[in-house]
C-alpha cells in the first residue's frame, strides 16, 4: 500500500475513533441531563462511528498495510444545551467529510483505485450523516430556547432519525 494512502487511512481511523468517543460523551451528557431520546441517539451514533473505525482497520490489514491505533483527545463533555450539542455534532461530521474528501483526492493523485472504491461507502455515509445533523439542528433552531419544544424534540428524535434514514 502506498505510504501516503496508508498514513491517511490511519488518520481516518483516528478521526472515526475520536467521533465515536465524542458521541459517547455527548450521549452521557444528555443522559445525565434527562434527555433520554437524545442520549439513545448519540449512544447509537457512537456505535456507528466505532463500526466505521473497525471497517477501516480491517481493510488496511487486508491490504497488508500497518494499522496504527492512536491515542485520542479527551472529548468535550459539557454543553450549554441541546443547540450547542447539535452544533458540535454537525461540526464533527463536516470535519470527517472534509477528511474523507481529502483521502479520495489523494487516491486519485496516487491512482489507488482500490482504496478509492472502498472509500465510496464512506462518502455515501457522510452525506447521510451530515444531512441528519443539519435536519436536527434546523429543528432546534426553530424551537430556540423553548423548554416544551426541547421536551418534544427529545421525545421524537429517534423517530425523526429513522424517517430521515429511509429517505
Ligand atoms: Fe464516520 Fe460520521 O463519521
Amino acid at each position: 500500500m502506498n505510504a501516503t494512502i496508508e498514513n491517511l487511512l490511519n488518520n481516518q481511523i483516528k478521526y472515526e475513533a475520536q467521533a465515536s468517543l465524542q458521541y459517547l460523551a455527548m450521549a452521557s451528557w444528555a443522559d445525565a441531563e434527562g434527555y433520554n431520546g437524545v442520549a439513545d441517539f448519540f449512544y447509537s451514533q457512537s456505535e456507528e462511528e466505532r463500526l466505521h473505525m473497525t471497517k477501516l482497520v480491517k481493510f488496511v490489514n487486508e491490504r497488508g498495510g500497518k494499522v496504527i491505533v492512536s491515542a485520542l483527545d479527551k472529548p468535550k463533555d459539557s454543553y450549554q444545551g441541546l443547540n450547542e450539542l447539535f452544533e458540535q455534532f454537525l461540526e464533527s461530521e463536516m470535519f470527517v467529510t472534509e477528511q474523507i474528501n481529502h483521502v479520495i483526492y489523494e487516491c486519485l493523485e496516487h491512482k489507488d483505485y482500490n482504496v478509492h472504491n472502498f472509500m465510496q461507502w464512506y462518502v455515501t455515509e457522510q452525506l447521510e450523516e451530515e444531512a441528519m445533523a443539519r435536519t436536527l439542528l434546523d429543528k432546534l433552531n426553530i424551537i430556540g430556547s423553548d423548554k416544551s419544544g426541547h421536551y418534544l424534540f427529545d421525545r421524537d428524535i429517534n423517530a425523526i432519525a429513522a424517517a430521515q434514514e429511509k429517505e
